[in-house]
């Protein structure tokens, strides 16, 4: 029996040991489905939606990582696509071979370090990456309607508040780091294609995740990873900068909720309503790794090393998330204790996972598990 998509009749190959006949009601280009957030949005719609396909088209950064979908790569609504946005050529293909219907798109260069050492990379992925998509979007879809162009955005364009206030959708944009900056044109330009060209885009912005599988460069993984090693736990500046953590699960949810039933051409804002200063989070950790490892109390906390500040460090963030939450009913389902101890104990538990990102042995990952069609 070979393997028909009926509603995609180009794409007949067969990558089942045992084939059947598939039909599918859309066809869902997810980019950056190899990262942190992306592999929990595959995971989520792959179980809950078995009649979309969704195609996962990520390019395999060193943020790329395709271990974290090894529970998923073999379900019959999933494929995996080597593709960077960048390749306009590239994109055009995949469109064509799947019929994509709808993107969700998270591909990106998404850590404000490595944005303050290496700008460009982030314009050209975020920005021109995102003109591209948009670009083979208007051509595959034309006018016709029961399309959608999900944007996932940051809080970050907001730019940094003092003490007090939210951000909402209406809060006018004032990126201050070069991530921020290149995810606030890549909004720009997905609302330019909604009003010049009609094309069904919805966006939304949200606060700082945290949870199993993100990249440890990132606070959160970075300091479990180094409280397991017993190296020093760098916090930048001060340590009372502000961000507002939600559980990555929730972000997931908070997307298929959105991609569903949110209106074309708006925006909403997504948060946990958890704000803590860094030193906070950091503090909350330690104690949680150390009882979690059985060590005495207060020696994570010992390791606390108070280094020199990002450059234009931004001092808070904080969503208002009353519009998801009042108009389409979504509300984060993790309070900020479970979620870390939660999370701490995934990453104690799958230290593998974690020396394997260390190492960069993830990277072999790819070529082991998809020699046939590595490129
Ligand atoms: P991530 O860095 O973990 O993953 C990004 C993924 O995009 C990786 O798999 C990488 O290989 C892929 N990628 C990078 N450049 C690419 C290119 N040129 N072509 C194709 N694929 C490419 O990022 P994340 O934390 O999962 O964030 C996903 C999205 O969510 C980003 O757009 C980010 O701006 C946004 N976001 C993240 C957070 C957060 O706290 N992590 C919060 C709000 C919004
Ligand atoms: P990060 O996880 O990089 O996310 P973002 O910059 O997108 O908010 O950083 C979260 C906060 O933690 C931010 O205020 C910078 C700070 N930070 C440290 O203090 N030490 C670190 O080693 C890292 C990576 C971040």
């Amino acid at each position: 029996m070979s393997l028909v998509f009926r509603n995609f009749p180009k794409y007949l190959g067969c990558r089942l040991k045992e084939c059947k006949v598939m039909e599918f009601t859309k066809a869902i280009l997810v980019t950056g489905g190899a990262g942190f957030i992306g592999n929990h949005v595959i995971r989520l719609f792959s179980k809950k939606y078995p009649n979309y396909l969704l195609v996962n088209a990520d390019a395999l950064t060193y943020a790329g990582n395709l271990e974290n979908l090894q529970d998923v790569e073999h379900a019959s609504n999933y494929v995996f696509e080597r593709l960077d946005i960048t390749d306009e050529k590239g994109v055009a293909e995949v469109f064509g071979k799947y019929e994509i219907s709808d993107v969700i798109h998270l591909a990106a260069e998404s850590h404000v370090d490595r944005s303050i050492e290496n700008p460009l990379e982030f314009l050209k992925t975020n920005v021109l990456g995102t003109g591209i998509l948009l670009n083979q979007a208007k051509k595959s879809w034309g006018n016709v309607n029961g399309h959608k162009f999900y944007h996932v955005s940051t809080d970050e364009v907001y730019g940094s508040l003092g003490s007090i206030g939210l951000f909402t959708e209406e809060t006018s944009y004032d990126p201050r780091s070069p991530y921020s900056a290149s995810k606030a044109s890549s909004d720009h330009l997905v609302r330019a294609y909604f009003h010049t060209f009609k094309l069904p885009i919805v966006i939304s912005n949200c606060s700082n995740n945290y949870g199993p599988y993100q990249f440890p460069e990132k606070l959160i993984p970075l300091v479990i990873n180094n409280i397991i090693k017993k190296k020093a736990l760098p916090v930048y500046g001060d340590g009372t900068n502000v961000r507002d953590w939600l559980w990555v699960e929730d972000h997931a949810t908070a997307i298929d909720t959105i991609f569903h039933h949110g209106k074309l051409g708006e925006t909403y804002n997504i948060g946990g309503e958890n704000e803590l200063q860094n030193i906070e989070l950091v503090r909350i950790l330690c104690k949680i790794v150390d009882e979690k490892l059985g060590r005495p109390k207060g020696s994570a906390e010992k390791t606390i090393t108070f280094v020199t500040d990002r450059k234009g460090h931004d001092q808070r963030y904080a969503i208002d998330a009353s519009k998801i939450i009042g108009e389409l009913g979504w509300k984060p389902s993790t309070q900020p204790i479970d979620g870390m101890a939660k999370t701490v104990e995934w990453y104690l538990k799958n230290t593998p996972w974690l020396e394997h990102v260390t190492s960069g042995d993830y990277q072999k990952y790819y070529e082991q598990q998809y020699k046939q069609s590595a490129k």
